[in-house]
């Protein structure tokens, strides 16, 4: 058990999406806490995400890249961690079939420079020290119709980004092995929510209707994935953090099935809702494309052991957290209109246009 002694905490990638929700979480639910976020700034880093908590006094932003030895190293030397969150990475399957070596460097070989920083640094005294690392259920590869993913489902990947990430965790997993380094390894399904990059399916689609521009669903719009409010997925990451056995993994998911299609209907009924469109205007935009190359059917998250061992559920049902969701890019069109200028348009321009 790690209970409240850590008093200093490197959360690495907290501009991202989820990263910057577990950033506000800890931030404010621990005013007693130092958090560093550690973050690279690349093109889905974004201090926008965190201008509300900015200013608070246990927060430290260092601008460092998890490639760079160096950078990390000043990081454990000003500010001593003895918990490490890390959720840095190249996140987004399209762009790693467009380009899968980032995914390699960031994800395995940056996780293995932060790997070693922790051993380096710790090798003393590794007692209430914990090394977290956030993962994904893409690593275990695609389900038929049926069953889901278990701690113990033999990885797949077949991905460049999930073979990154299913290394990565190897990589982990070994350290605690073989250095006995305290690590702890959590698997997620889909995540969902504010601050949301407009790559992935359900921002680019909302930004996509608010623009009345095509909505490109993959293939036949069969595939089914399970979704999650990014709050929810936080809270997880506060409870494993916190009450985690070192050495344990654990899979986190919202048991919400959607297959693309239906999801895609859904978000497109609510956004005429709150447009005031008439029913069935979004709707028109669907645009079936090309299928994305080694497609995972279905993905399905079995949570029993974290529901059971930590009591950790999900808090909001899918149709709240995604009208939260919509209401939040309705509400912020400046943040949607910052990170869609620039790099967005030469990645929309080639990965759409094919
Ligand atoms: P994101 O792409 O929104 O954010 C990634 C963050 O990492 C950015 O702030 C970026 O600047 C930073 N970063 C990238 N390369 C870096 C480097 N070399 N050094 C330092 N910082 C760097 O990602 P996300 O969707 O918030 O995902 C966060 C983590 O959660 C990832 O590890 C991802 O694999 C995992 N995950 C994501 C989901 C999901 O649905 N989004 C689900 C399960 C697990
Ligand atoms: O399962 C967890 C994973 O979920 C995370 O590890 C990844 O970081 C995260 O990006 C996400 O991966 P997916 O590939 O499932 O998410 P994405 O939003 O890219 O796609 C969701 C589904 O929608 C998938 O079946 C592909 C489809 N899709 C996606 C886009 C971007 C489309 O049909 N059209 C699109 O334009």
């Amino acid at each position: 058990m790690y209970q409240q002694m850590s008093r200093s905490i490197v959360i690495t990638g907290g501009a991202g999406f989820i990263g910057s929700h577990v950033v506000r979480l800890f931030v404010t639910k621990y005013p007693d806490y130092k958090i560093i976020n550690l973050d690279a700034l690349t093109y889905a880093g974004n201090l926008e995400n965190l201008r509300d908590i900015e200013r608070s006094s246990n927060y430290f932003f260092e601008k460092a890249n998890i490639l760079n030895p160096d950078d990390i190293d000043r990081v454990f030397l000003t500010y001593q961690p003895d918990g490490i969150i890390h959720l840095a990475a190249e996140s987004h399957v399209d762009r790693s079939i467009l380009s899968p070596l980032d995914f390699v460097y960031t994800n395995v070989i940056g996780t293995v420079n932060l790997l070693n920083a922790a051993r380096q640094h710790w090798k003393n005294d590794v007692k209430e020290k914990r090394f977290y690392h956030i993962s994904t259920d893409e690593v275990y590869g695609a389900l038929g119709e049926t069953g889901f993913f278990t701690e113990t489902t033999a990885y797949a990947p077949n991905s460049p980004y999930s073979a990154s990430k299913a290394s990565s965790d190897h990589f982990v997993r070994a350290y605690g092995e073989t250095y006995h380094l305290p690590v702890i390894i959590t698997n997620c399904s889909n995540n969902y929510g504010p601050n949301h990059f407009p790559e992935k399916l359900i921002p680019l689609f909302i930004n996509n209707i608010m623009n009345q521009k095509p909505l490109p669903v993959y293939g036949d719009g069969l595939y089914t994935r399970d979704w999650l409010f990014v709050k929810d997925h936080a809270a997880a990451i506060d409870l494993v953090f916190h009450k985690g056995k070192d050495h344990e993994t654990y899979n986190i998911g919202g048991f919400n099935e959607w297959k693309n299609i239906d999801l895609v209907k859904l978000l497109c009924k609510l956004m005429d809702e709150k447009l005031g469109h008439a029913p069935g205007t979004s709707e028109k935009l669907i645009t079936y494309v090309k299928d994305r190359p080694g497609h995972d059917r279905r993905y399905a998250i079995d949570a029993t052991k974290i529901s059971k061992e930590l009591g950790w559920k999900p808090s909001v049902t899918f149709e709240q957290g995604l009208s939260q969701t919509i209401d939040w890019y309705l509400q912020n069109t400046e943040w949607l209109k910052h990170v869609t200028s620039g790099e967005y348009q030469q990645y929309y321009e080639l990965q759409y246009s094919k």
